[in-house]
């Protein structure tokens, strides 16, 4: 990867010298001081018209962004000041967006074409809502043609992007009157319009899950998958009907964290395929999980699903027929699998379908489940599959949900402390039963077994020469089954009496699915919880 990296950066340099002599003399004569005008992003709200968004601005400080009146801001004697920009502009705008020069018609000439952001007071994060990004492909899970990098992230170093991220967006935090740069590197036909906005510090507060969240699914109830011929297929145990009562109780096993506590009846049952080297699934049980909700509970604003980057599950345009497909995308860089070529970037957002509800895939409506369109991806700025950290992305749905008996929504950790240290957790997914196995899960299966201690799960994986971090992973103890390809992305959930709390998402493990001493590992949430806070910061804008 790194000489590839190095290629892209030299050829940076070179159109920078050879293709935008005549853009630079422009940004000369557009070279001026700034920072003076740089507004405390606090005081002013956003704006939208047109399906553009702007700044709530007096008359002269639009003038002096260079922005283009849209309006007035809700009766006062503030304008929506739309600032649009295009290569080589600096800006000081509260909210900007910049775009390709022939905008929206691609451009089919090689350019380096960066955009300065000056930040203001009081300004705590960027965000970068890619509209429209149209650029070369990934070629092997890298961007080898084009690249847009965001600078000024004091988080790190930014992972470079490409492909169609149209619809994607992404929050960073940035150091206050500091810059942000939107650098983009095109060798040819390109096409994007990108909004850049300044985020006070007072604009991200911290998300608290709804009262009604993580209710625990008292009354699940068995789900007797229909029978079907079994070829290539591993046993799945199911849990012995006549317990049905016991099962009730057991769908997430109770977590409790106090010595006094009952543990409540455990899910175990022993393996039927132990000792068969194709079966490696573990224990595979299948449930159907339901929920108490009030019914008809809405959630307030689209909903969103934690998720991780999407990277090789391939979507289609029929409704429910291709949610379930025989995707590969386990952690990259523990497996032995090439990272796919990230498809879901060729196809775009447009791809992505989120069922909600559902048990099995195959069956169309034994649950009453719901298909929902994705609007918005918003990944991690810092995700890189080299390092296998940051892997974390929030799916914004199209429309809100309808919470109902089969569909509610799980809590989010509150306590950035909380390591729930050997608690146990329950993970659940449709991936697949064992690498040998190659199919996918057409039934949610589940698995609950002991967080382990971050320290152990460091060392463990570092004699298998890869890096768990104590703070930004979390591991299971998967003595009896794991998460497996294709789940990764999916919750890891942890409950104490009746409320549920996701503590992290299925990141990487051991590639053959198989217990050799080596946890299973995921995004810790906890130590994820200012980046979710301030990605899910929701930007109201006055409609103009
Ligand atoms: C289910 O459990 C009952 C009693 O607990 C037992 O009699 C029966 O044999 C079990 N069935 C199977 C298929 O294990
Ligand atoms: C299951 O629970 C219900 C009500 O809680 C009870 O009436 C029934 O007898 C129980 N069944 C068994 C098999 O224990
Ligand atoms: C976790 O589950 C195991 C097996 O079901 C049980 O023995 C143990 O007591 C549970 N631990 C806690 C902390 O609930
Ligand atoms: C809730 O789910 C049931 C099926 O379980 C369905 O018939 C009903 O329409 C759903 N209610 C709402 C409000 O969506
Ligand atoms: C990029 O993705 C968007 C959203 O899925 C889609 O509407 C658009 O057609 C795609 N553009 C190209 C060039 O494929
Ligand atoms: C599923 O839907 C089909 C057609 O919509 C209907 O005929 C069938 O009865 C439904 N099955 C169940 C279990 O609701």
């Amino acid at each position: 990867m790194q000489p590839r990296l190095f290629i892209v950066a030299i050829m940076a340099v070179m159109a920078n010298e050879v293709l935008c002599k005549g853009e630079r003399k422009a940004r000369h004569m557009m070279d001026r001081p700034l920072t003076e005008n740089r507004l405390d992003a606090v005081s002013y709200p956003l704006c939208s018209a047109g399906g553009s968004q702007g700044a709530c601005l007096f008359g002269v400080e639009c003038q002096l962004q260079g922005g283009r009146f849209a309006g007035y801001c809700g009766g006062s004697d503030r304008v929506c000041c739309m600032v649009d920009k295009t290569c080589w502009a600096t800006t000081s705008a509260h909210s900007v967006t910049f775009q390709n020069p022939s905008f929206p018609k691609p451009n089919e000439e090689a350019v380096l074409c960066p955009l300065t952001v000056e930040l203001g007071r009081a300004v705590c994060a960027v965000r970068v809502d890619l509209n429209v990004l149209e650029l070369a492909q990934y070629e092997d899970g890298v961007c080898i043609r084009d690249t847009l990098t965001l600078l000024g992230s004091t988080e790190g170093i930014a992972t470079p992007v490409c492909g169609n991220m149209t619809g994607y967006s992404t929050t960073f935090l940035v150091k206050e009157l500091g810059k942000v740069t939107v650098s983009l590197v095109a060798q040819s036909t390109h096409r994007f319009s990108i909004t850049v906005t300044q985020l006070g510090c007072a604009a991200i507060p911290k998300f608290i899950s709804p009262t009604y969240s993580g209710v625990r699914n008292e009354d699940a109830v068995l789900y007797n998958p229909p029978p079907e011929p079994a070829v290539d297929k591993p046993t799945i145990i199911l849990r012995n009907d006549s317990k049905t009562n016991e099962t009730e109780t057991t769908t997430f096993n109770p977590v409790v964290r106090d010595d006094e506590g009952e543990g409540g009846p455990t899910t175990t049952a022993p393996r039927a395929d132990e000792g068969k080297k194709d079966d490696d699934e573990g224990e595979v049980q299948t449930t159907l999980l339901r929920g108490k909700y009030p019914s008809g509970t809405t959630t307030p604003a689209p909903g969103v699903i934690i998720g991780h980057f999407p990277d090789g599950s391939e979507g289609n345009e029929d409704e429910e027929e291709n949610i379930f497909t025989d995707t590969l995308d386990v952690t990259p860089a523990v497996s032995g699998f090439k990272r796919d070529s990230c498809r879901s970037f060729k196809k775009g957002i447009d791809a992505l379908r989120v069922s909600l509800g559902d048990h099995d895939l195959k069956t169309k409506n034994e649950t009453f489940n719901v298909v929902s369109r994705v609007k918005r991806v918003i990944w991690h700025l810092h995700y890189s599959p080299h390092i296998n950290v940051n892997d974390i992305a929030i799916f914004e749905l199209s429309e809100p949900v309808t919470f109902n008996y089969s569909i509610s929504a799980v809590k989010l950790p509150l306590d950035t402390e909380d390591e729930f240290h050997e608690v146990n957790a329950t993970v659940t997914g449709w991936g697949r039963y064992s690498l040998t196995t190659k199919k996918t899960s057409p039934y949610l299966k589940e698995y609950t077994g002991p967080i382990q201690d971050a320290g152990e799960c460091a060392k463990a994986w570092k004699n298998a020469k890869v890096t768990a971090y104590t703070d930004k992973h979390i591991c299971l103890g998967i003595d009896k089954g794991t998460p497996c390809h294709g789940d990764s992305g999916g919750p890891l959930v942890a409950c104490n009496f009746n409320s549920c709390t996701q503590v992290g998402v299925v990141s990487f493990g051991f590639p053959l699915c198989t217990n050799v001493g080596l946890p299973a590992v995921f995004t810790r949430l906890t130590y994820y919880r200012p980046w979710l806070d301030s990605n899910m910061a929701s930007l109201s804008a006055i409609p103009v």
